[in-house]
């Protein structure tokens, strides 16, 4: 059994599509600070199955005992965390805690349970600004530009350091690029709450007249056409990323990072020009001073996850454009 801690999110709710698919039994343990509990039932629409679930916090060791004692846990996929990047610098304690706090409960009842194995949800963010790109494994992961990212440091820390001291516990980071799209299925997806952060999101509230214009931060970075340079992967690729590591820790053991990305950078306007393919007219964008703390490129070198996990991104930036505004459509009720 895999408890999937944040289940209920993004990234979690597209990775349970996945297990269900790859025939593994999972509990989801979420406190619904970032998700609504209509996620489950998308799950099981989805699926056709409805996974077991916990409302809980995952700092809360009392919980997780409840959860560890009702279910023979085996392996663990750590998504829960606060990941808004301009909060975490108002509120760094907040990100602290919540972030660090869920990852020592969880290290403490794998050595109270005997849980074998974690997988962590770690952040290109920990490259930092000084390496240059496409970013591998083995580089310097130590400066990250905002509180957020170093909660991922810490996190990779303890969890390295946990391994080191438990060989018989497996550990394996996976650092995620720019995860975009949906669910083909079009129930499952990314909303957030208030006017979204990150360009994809953002992008799909303008394509559905929620918003008026894309502002375009910065058109003078050195890139080829001006603006920022990412690596989206599909947020399929990357739930599929997570089964091909539960299945790598079935034959091996260790400490483990692998990026996970496509390799291949896309720019601001690149992703506009795609999704106005997409809906079929232009999208509206204004350019926009840049970002304070953003980079011109980040995107990353994907050999180690294709060479010891088997895993390559299938999918390119029209299908990402195509789930994203399928799952929109549905969403908005367009
Ligand atoms: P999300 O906010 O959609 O999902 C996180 C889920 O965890 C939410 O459902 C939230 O309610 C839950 N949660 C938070 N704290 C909790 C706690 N203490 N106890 C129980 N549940 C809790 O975020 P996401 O985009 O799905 O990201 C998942 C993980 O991946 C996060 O750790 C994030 O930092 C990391 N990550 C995300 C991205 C990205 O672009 N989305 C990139 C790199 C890394
Ligand atoms: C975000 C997170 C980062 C995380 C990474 C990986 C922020 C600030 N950073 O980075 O911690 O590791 O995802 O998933 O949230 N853009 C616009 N207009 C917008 C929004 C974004 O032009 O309204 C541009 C940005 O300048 C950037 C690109 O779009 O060039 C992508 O931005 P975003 O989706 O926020 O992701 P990142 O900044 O890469």
């Amino acid at each position: 059994m895999i408890l999937v801690t944040g289940g209920l999110g993004f990234i979690g709710s597209h990775t349970c599509t996945r297990l269900h698919e790859s025939g593994y039994d999972y509990v989801i343990v979420d406190n619904l600070y970032n998700s609504d509990i209509s996620v489950l039932d998308a799950i099981e629409k989805t699926t056709g199955a409805r996974p077991k679930f916990y409302n809980a916090d995952v700092c809360d060791p009392s919980a997780l005992e409840v959860i560890f004692r009702e279910n023979e846990i085996e392996g663990i996929i750590h998504f829960a965390g606060y990941k808004a990047v301009g909060e975490s610098v108002a509120l760094p304690l907040k990100y602290y805690r919540n972030n660090i706090n869920s990852t020592l409960a969880l290290c403490e009842a794998m050595d109270k349970f005997g849980a074998q194995s974690i997988v962590f949800s770690s952040s290109a963010t920990v490259y930092g600004e000084k390496n240059p790109v496409p970013y591998k494994e083995d580089m310097p992961a130590d400066s990250a530009a905002n509180p957020y990212g170093r909660t991922k440091i810490v996190c990779e820390n303890i969890l390295r350091d946990y391994q080191a001291a438990n060989p018989d516990k497996k550990v394996t980071l996976l650092r995620y690029f720019n995860p975009i799209g949906a669910h083909p299925g079009g129930l499952l997806g990314e909303d957030p709450a208030g006017i979204p952060d990150n360009l994809f999101p953002y992008i799909l509230r303008v394509a559905a007249g929620k918003l008026e214009r894309l502002n375009v931060f910065g058109n003078d970075y050195d890139t080829p056409d001006g603006t920022g340079v990412r690596d989206y992967i599909h947020i399929m690729d990357l739930a599929r990323a997570h089964t091909a590591a539960l299945e790598h820790l079935k034959k091996s053991g260790g400490f483990n990072i692998y990026n996970v990305g496509t390799g291949k950078g896309t720019s601001v306007l690149e992703i506009v020009k795609a999704m106005s393919e997409t809906i079929g007219r232009p999208l509206e964008y204004v350019f926009a001073p840049r970002r304070p703390g953003d980079i011109a490129t980040s995107y990353a070198n994907v050999d180690k996850a294709r060479e010891v996990l088997g895993f390559t991104a299938e999918y390119g930036i029209e299908k990402m454009c195509e789930d994203g505004w399928n799952y929109a459509r549905k969403h908005f009720n367009l």
